[in-house]
């Protein structure tokens, strides 16, 4: 059987992003269980503030519709993201609004999974789940776990690993599951 596709970004394009780092160490693992990976950066699809005038003069831009293209063709996704004010970064919200005007918007095909990484203790729990809101409301597919890893700042090996091994060992475990669930629903 063909492998899962999954598609990996993070919600940062800050040169040194924690959750950049937290997708890279993501995608190591995917690929370790089997997915057919492709890691990329929003900073390769740039848009512009969404608004409704500015749409009706120039329409979607190409970059929102290659993104959109990469996801339908991928069977899972996952996101990292910071939280920024207990909420979704802009370029991240951004993004998702560009693409949820794609007809048809490319959410409904893609088994989600969601982890971010903050340099306080939380995680970016609240991030998260104000994420996994928009993402629902948009009739995506959200898996129930999510991987949250406090401490950014000595999270991660110089190999790009995490340096805890639970943290390794539950970012597996949500891995597998979402490649698992996504393989059974693409058939
Ligand atoms: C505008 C702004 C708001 C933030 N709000 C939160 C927050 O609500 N909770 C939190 O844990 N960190 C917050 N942070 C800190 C980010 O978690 C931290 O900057 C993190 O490193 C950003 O992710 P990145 O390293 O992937 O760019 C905020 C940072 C910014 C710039």
């Amino acid at each position: 059987m063909n492998p899962v596709k999954l598609i990996v970004f993070s919600g940062s394009i800050r040169n040194g992003s924690h959750n950049t780092k937290l997708a890279s160490a993501v995608s190591a693992i995917a690929a370790d269980v089997g997915a057919d990976v492709t890691h990329i950066s929003l900073k390769d699809y740039p848009a512009p503030l969404f608004d409704s005038e500015w749409e009706k003069e120039n329409g979607v831009p190409a970059s929102v519709t290659e993104l959109g293209a990469l996801m339908s063709a991928s069977d899972a996704a996952f996101l990292a993201s910071p939280e920024y004010n207990s909420g979704v970064t802009p370029l991240l919200k951004n993004t998702i609004d560009w693409l949820s005007r794609l007809k048809p918007h490319p959410f409904k095909e893609t088994v989600f999974s969601l982890g971010g990484v903050s340099p306080g203790s939380l995680g970016g729990i609240r991030g998260l789940f104000a994420l996994r809101t928009t993402l629902v409301g948009l009739n995506a597919i959200v898996m129930p776990e999510q991987l949250t890893v406090g401490g950014a700042g000595s999270a991660f090996n110089e190999d790009g690993s995490f340096s805890n091994e639970r943290t390794q060992s539950l970012a597996t475990a949500q891995l597998e599951r979402l490649i698992d669930v996504a393989g059974r629903l693409r058939n």
